[in-house]
C-alpha cells in the first residue's frame, strides 16, 4: 500500500523531499510505463493546485503521443514544435508559461489551465518525451519549481528504461 507522503510546502525543502519520494518508489524498477505511471500519481498526490500532471513520449520525430498522468483526458497526439509541449522538445528546454492564455499555440486540454510547466526528457541526448504539468492558478510555477522538475526528470532519466518503448 502506497501512503502519500506528507511533504514540506517549503520550495527549497519540497523538491528534495519529492525526489527522495520517487527513488523510494522506483526502486530498483526500470520499466517506462510503471515509473512514468507512478511518477505522474506521485506528483499529484503532493505537488498543491495541480488540475494536470503527466507525459506525453515522442513516437516518432514530429509527434508526441499522451503517456501516462493524472488528471482529466487529454489531447493524444501533439506535433513537434505545437503547443506548449512541442515547443519544449523543438527548443530542446524547459518551457515556463505564467499564463497560457498569453502563449500562442497553448492547446486547451482543460480549459482551467491557466499556468504550465514542461521539462524534456532525455535519453542519449535526444528528446524522448516531456513532464507536462497544469495549474488551474496563475503563474504557479516559479523559477525554483523549475530547477526542481528538472532535477526529478533526471532522477527518472537515469533510472528507467526510455529506450524501451520509444
Ligand atoms: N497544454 C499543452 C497540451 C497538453 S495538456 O495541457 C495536458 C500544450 O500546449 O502543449
Amino acid at each position: 500500500m502506497f501512503d502519500v507522503p506528507v511533504i514540506s510546502t517549503d520550495p527549497a525543502t519540497f523538491h528534495a523531499e519529492l525526489r527522495a519520494q520517487l527513488e523510494a518508489l522506483i526502486g530498483d524498477e526500470r520499466d517506462p510505463i510503471a515509473n512514468l505511471a507512478n511518477a505522474a500519481a506521485l506528483i499529484w498526490h503532493t505537488a498543491p493546485e495541480l488540475n494536470w500532471a503527466g507525459f506525453y513520449l515522442r513516437r516518432s520525430e514530429d509527434e508526441l503521443v499522451l503517456g501516462p498522468f493524472q488528471g482529466k483526458p487529454a489531447c493524444v497526439r501533439i506535433a513537434v514544435g505545437r503547443g506548449v509541449c512541442g515547443t519544449a522538445v523543438a527548443r530542446d528546454a524547459s518551457v515556463r508559461v505564467e499564463d497560457v492564455h498569453a502563449f500562442p499555440g497553448h492547446i486547451a486540454c482543460d480549459g482551467a489551465s491557466r499556468s504550465e510547466l514542461v521539462v524534456p526528457i532525455r535519453h542519449n541526448g535526444r528528446v524522448v518525451g516531456v513532464l507536462d504539468l497544469d495549474s488551474p492558478q496563475l503563474a504557479r510555477f516559479s523559477e525554483a519549481d523549475q530547477v526542481g522538475f528538472e532535477a526529478l526528470v533526471t532522477v527518472l532519466e537515469q533510472r528507467t528504461a526510455l529506450d524501451s518503448v520509444l
